[in-house]
């Protein structure tokens, strides 16, 4: 069995952060993003080889995971010459191969039993198993209605909120027979939600919901993945660095240099190479990049800095991203969820937000 990660959509939702770093491979914490999907996929013995599916700077990617020595499963990488829609890119990836697939979109967080979903999928010996989880607001996601024997009604990608029948929705997680590929067009784009599924549904193949109500979470818009970082840090999700460590106290990675007068408050993380100056305040809900050095007496809350960047002496960050390798001067002030794509520049005594 093979697994396909959806990973090559452009993350315009997070534009500026994903104009030089794709969604896959945005960091969430210490690591990047699809590294947790990976960890969900090793329990999976079944599964021999992952396949990304890239389209949009495939080579950042690529780059991050290799063989996938390191990862405790084989990493291969398809490069759609164009994109092809979900659809289109599933069946690319698939290309030579008649095995089951499992299939993730390349920004959804979980910690789903994939061992499950799939051994529900060999007893319905579906053709297609989807997994859903109930959300607040269906109209962001494709939503999907169920019958009282688990077969999936209706499939309704963005319904308009007066569409909107029940709260079970796409959790971007499917268990696919190739055997159907055969009606995905090859060369133009296809969507897996708009085309793919109703197809299923109108020609009666078998196509059956697994409900899932453990956690889950789509990374791709800024709040969402502020979001992620909040939900760990409250234990809701216990992947990767929360697997073990102590979120009730400041998580500084042993190789972070912090030096004396530094305040922190829990919960908050640290990472390694990061140098925080005597003064400053590393306030609850903040994440300190690889290597980020923080002046003396900054004030940074609710902050996410992503590796190498710099923020000036005293300045006062407030529940921004910041991307890589930026610099805030000295004496500035942003408050808000301001977001700076990699390598921005702010002059000393910027000031943005309120
Ligand atoms: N290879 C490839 N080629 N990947 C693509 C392409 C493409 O042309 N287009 C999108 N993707 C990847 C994205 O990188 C992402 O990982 C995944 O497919 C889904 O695309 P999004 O753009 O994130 O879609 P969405 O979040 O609006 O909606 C989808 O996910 C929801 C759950 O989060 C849909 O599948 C909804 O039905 C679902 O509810
Ligand atoms: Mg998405």
């Amino acid at each position: 069995m093979k697994a396909v990660l959806l990973a090559g959509g452009k993350g315009t939702r997070l534009r500026p952060l994903t104009l030089h770093t794709p969604k896959p491979v945005v960091p969430i914490f210490d690591r990047a993003f699809l590294h947790y999907q990976l960890d969900l996929l090793k329990q999976v013995p079944e599964i021999d080889e992952v396949i990304l599916s890239l389209n949009y700077q495939p080579r950042k990617i690529e780059e991050v995971f290799g063989d996938g020595t390191g990862t405790g499963v084989r990493v291969r990488y398809v490069v759609e010459p164009a994109p092809l829609g979900t659809g289109g890119a599933i069946r690319y990836a698939a290309q030579g191969t008649d095995d089951t697939l499992v299939v993730f979109n390349g920004d959804v967080m979980t910690g789903i039993d994939v061992k499950a979903v799939v051994a529900l999928h060999r007893e319905r010996q579906a053709k297609a198993t989807i997994v859903l989880t109930p959300v607040d607001n269906p109209s962001a996601y494709g939503l999907v209605e169920t019958e009282a024997d688990g077969r999936v009604r209706r499939f309704l990608e963005k319904p308009n909120p007066d569409c909107i029948t029940c709260d079970t929705i796409n959790a971007g997680i499917y268990v696919l027979e190739p055997d159907t590929f055969d009606r995905i067009p090859k060369d133009v784009p296809y969507s897996v939600e708009r085309a793919y599924f109703p197809s299923l549904i109108e020609r009666q193949d078998t196509f059956v919901a697994y409900v899932d109500r453990g956690y889950w979470i789509d990374i791709g818009t800024p709040d969402k993945y502020v979001q992620v970082h909040h939900d760990m840090f409250d234990g809701k999700f216990a992947g990767g660095l929360f697997a073990t460590g102590d979120r009730t106290k400041p998580m500084v990675s042993p190789e972070a240099r912090i030096e004396d007068g530094v305040t922190m408050t829990a919960p908050c993380f640290i990472d390694a190479g990061a140098h925080i100056k005597s003064g400053t305040t590393i306030g609850a809900y903040s994440v300190i990049g690889r290597g980020a050095l923080i002046e003396e007496s900054a004030d940074l809350q609710n902050t996410i800095i992503w590796p190498n960047s710099r923020i000036g002496q005293n300045a006062v960050v407030h529940g921004a991203i910041v991307g890589r390798s930026c610099h805030i001067g000295r004496d500035s002030v942003l408050k808000g969820r301001m977001l700076l794509g990699d390598k921005s520049q702010l002059t000393d005594v910027t000031s943005i937000g309120s």
